[in-house]
């Protein structure tokens, strides 16, 4: 196999990353996420390579305030991973991230995602199609320990080693194997054991490779005692739960001068946001249904998401729900 190492860097902003999360990370979310954090790396959903090579561009649209954004691509057809990846890049996102973790039923009837660890050297073929068709634009792999019954050390290792040999120098790893057979894919979130040493692990065997870390982080101080052991951290549900933590990560772990935002800063920059989404068209409960858990932790919290989630979707809602549902909190009541 011949070695076509990506001459671009792991980008700065990988030093902390949101998730890829289908029905998640849609271009509303990123804009919210924006308001909060500038610097960290924000993924798309996974979209189908297929979609792209046929032409479906408005998957991927973006603003340019997303930035820098990483596009996560699924399929295990070279030619058509490098297609999808070119659009990618002359759309302007900032990277371009190849699915061999994703165990969701969609994926595996496609035989991509999780079932992609199976063959290693098929996922060097992918790295290798989507890196030549980059240029200097970025490609990483997004991955996990191993799969089904192919989940010792060793295992990890070759997979690693292949994707490594293929040129690839930066590997998400979701420090779980996938459960193909009998596990949902909520529960292969869950059930297969967390294994952050086997990650530290590769990271010790191949310096060169900048490795990110996933699964189960929830606070900033986990955050930075990840990041003593590897190059960047990813974190998915505990933004969703929590989008607030987004708050603190440029002061955090980008040495940010300017001062945290308080949640009713963040809340006032939302009802812009939504005022903003609704000139454009979009329903505003495609911001609101990002903003259920932004008061999480804080005492009547919810109050707030209940009127919020009752209030989203009704028809001329306003901006100005989100304060109301605000004030539902501080009240003690949902009588507003
Ligand atoms: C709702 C949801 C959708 C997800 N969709 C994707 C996806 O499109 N691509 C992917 O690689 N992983 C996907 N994942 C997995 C996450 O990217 C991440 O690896 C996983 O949630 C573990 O990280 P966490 O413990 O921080 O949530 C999804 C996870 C969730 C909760």
């Amino acid at each position: 196999m011949t070695v076509n190492s990506s001459t671009a860097p792991f980008l700065p902003s990988e030093r902390f990353s949101v998730a890829p999360m289908v029905d998640v990370t849609d271009s509303v979310f990123r804009r919210m996420a924006r308001v909060m954090s500038q610097h960290c790396m924000l993924y798309t959903e996974m979209i189908a390579a297929e979609a792209l090579v046929h032409e479906k561009y408005y998957l991927i649209d973006f603003k340019d305030e997303e930035l820098p954004c990483c596009l996560q691509l699924g399929s295990a057809d070279p030619k058509k991973l490098a297609v999808a990846t070119k659009v990618g890049v002359e759309h302007g996102y900032s990277a371009i991230n190849l699915n061999a973790g994703c165990p969701s039923d969609k994926v595996q009837s496609g035989n991509f995602g999780a079932i992609l660890m199976k063959t290693p050297e098929l996922i060097a073929q992918c790295y290798q199609a989507m890196a030549e068709a980059a240029g200097d634009v970025p490609v990483s792999v997004k991955t996990r320990i191993g799969v089904d019954e192919l989940d010792s050390e060793e295992f990890t290792f070759k997979l690693m080693g292949t994707i490594y040999e293929a040129g690839c120098r930066h590997i998400i790893i979701h420090a779980r194997k996938a459960w193909l057979n009998g596990l949902s894919p909520k529960e292969n979130r869950t059930i297969p054991p967390l294994d952050y040493e086997r990650v530290y692990k590769i990271k010790a065997a191949f310096p060169e490779l900048k490795v990110t870390i996933n699964g189960g982080i929830t606070t900033m101080e986990q955050c930075q005692e990840q990041l003593t052991r590897v190059d960047g951290v990813m974190l998915g549900r505990a933004i969703i739960d929590n989008p607030y933590l987004l708050a603190t990560v440029d002061q955090e772990l980008f040495a940010a001068k300017a001062p945290v935002l308080t949640r009713k800063e963040v809340l006032g920059a939302m009802v812009e946001l939504g005022a903003q989404l609704q000139s454009e068209g979009k329903a505003l409960h495609f911001l609101c249904r990002h903003l259920l858990g932004l008061f999480n932790g804080c005492a009547n919290s919810r109050l707030y998401r209940r009127y919020l989630s009752e209030h989203m979707t009704q028809k001329d809602v306003r901006p100005d729900i989100l304060l109301k549902a605000h004030q539902a909190m501080v009240q003690g009541t949902l009588e507003v």
